[in-house]
């Protein structure tokens, strides 16, 4: 089944990720959470990865990371990073490039804060771990000058020094998260739903952190979320995941302006406007079992254009704008790639 959507090759492409694919044993057959995507990030580019629950963006963000614990394995594919593939080096290379190189922001990070333990000493601890030995080791006072730095570049007071997880709001903890994720200055950030499960007034102060962040950094960063628009204010480009596949991946204006999976216009029209007073717009029919998606489209039980090629071809990814990928037959005569 090929429903592949990609980029054209940019010059600095910080990470590479090729054909992945993340499965779930289960006594029912595999579980295809992440079945071939294909997506690069350029160096200081920010990529949302939205989707609804359950289409996979987690198990992408372990699956890159080299985290997927049984029943879940990685099946296939590359991730490079910098050219190196991540998914050859062994779990010692990997343990020494995580931080350092590549941070995870893991869905829930702010309630896995260790509760017995003051914020300092869990930043500390990151440090620690990747300090080498020799003439790069802080000294105790640098290490806390360090901290207070990254307390400070994530809008926190220097007083959160000394306090434990409970006595911080969630928006607080959430950027204590991120300062732990910038503290060895990683090339690559993951923020798994960074901003959910906090109110609205304090999504956008973590958004805005992020935002900082980037630009401070420089870093590049996959933020993985639900909410398209708080994605328009901090991504540069957005990819649109369903039942485990990238169904369409563009500009954030052209996912705003010219959505053309019929997945990611269903996205996009369902966004409440208070403008116009529309009905909501829901997603009807069935989703398939992940264990057996159907042969073709893995979106034709929902799709309202589903014609009879969609139930027994799988869409190839076009190129329908230069930096626009589309995974669906309706796109078939469109292709920029055909006319350069
Ligand atoms: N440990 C597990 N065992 C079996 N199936 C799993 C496991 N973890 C995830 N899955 C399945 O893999 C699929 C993708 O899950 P995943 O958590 O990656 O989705 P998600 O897009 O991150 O969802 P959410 O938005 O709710 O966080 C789902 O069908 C889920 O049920
Ligand atoms: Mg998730």
């Amino acid at each position: 089944m090929n429903t592949k959507v990609s980029q054209p090759s940019p010059t600095t492409n910080l990470l590479e990720v090729k054909d992945l694919r993340v499965y779930y044993e289960t006594p029912g057959g595999d579980i295809l959470a992440v079945d071939s995507i294909d997506f690069e990030l350029k160096e200081g580019e920010t990529l949302g990865l939205v989707g609804e629950s359950g289409c996979g963006k987690s198990t992408a963000a372990m699956g890159i990371l080299q985290l997927v614990q049984p029943p879940g394995r990685i099946v296939s594919g590359e991730v490079r990073l910098q050219g190196k593939d991540l998914l050859t080096l062994s779990e010692g290379k990997m343990r020494q490039l995580r931080w350092s190189k590549l941070a995870l922001i893991p869905q829930g990070a702010m309630n896995s804060l260790n509760p017995t333990m003051r914020i300092y000493r869990q930043i500390q601890d990151v440090i620690l771990t990747h300090q080498t030995t020799g003439s790069d080791k802080l000294s105790a006072d640098q290490i806390k000058n360090r901290i207070l730095e990254l307390l400070r570049m994530v809008g926190l007071p220097e007083r959160i020094y000394q306090m434990y997880p409970h006595e911080l709001s969630g928006g607080m903890k959430q950027r204590v998260c991120i300062a732990m994720a910038i503290a060895l200055n990683p090339s690559l950030i993951i923020a798994d739903e960074s901003t959910s499960a906090l109110d609205v007034v304090v999504q956008r102060v973590v958004a805005q952190t992020i935002l900082r962040v980037k630009q401070m950094l420089g870093v590049s960063m996959i933020i993985i979320g639900h909410d398209m628009g708080l994605m328009a204010q901090i991504v540069d480009r957005i990819a649109v995941m369903y039942a485990g596949k990238i169904v369409e991946i563009a500009a954030v204006r052209d996912i705003f302006n010219n959505p053309s999976h019929p997945y990611t216009q269903l996205l996009i029209e369902s966004i409440p406007s208070l403008k116009e007073q529309k009905p909501l717009k829901v997603t009807e029919g069935l989703t398939h079992d992940p264990r057996h998606p159907p042969p073709g489209c893995i979106f034709q039980l929902r799709c309202p254009i589903v014609t009879d090629q969609c139930r027994s071809i799988a869409p190839k990814a076009h190129l329908i704008r230069v930096e626009q990928s589309v995974a669906c037959h309706a796109y078939e005569n469109t292709d920029v790639a055909r006319t350069v």
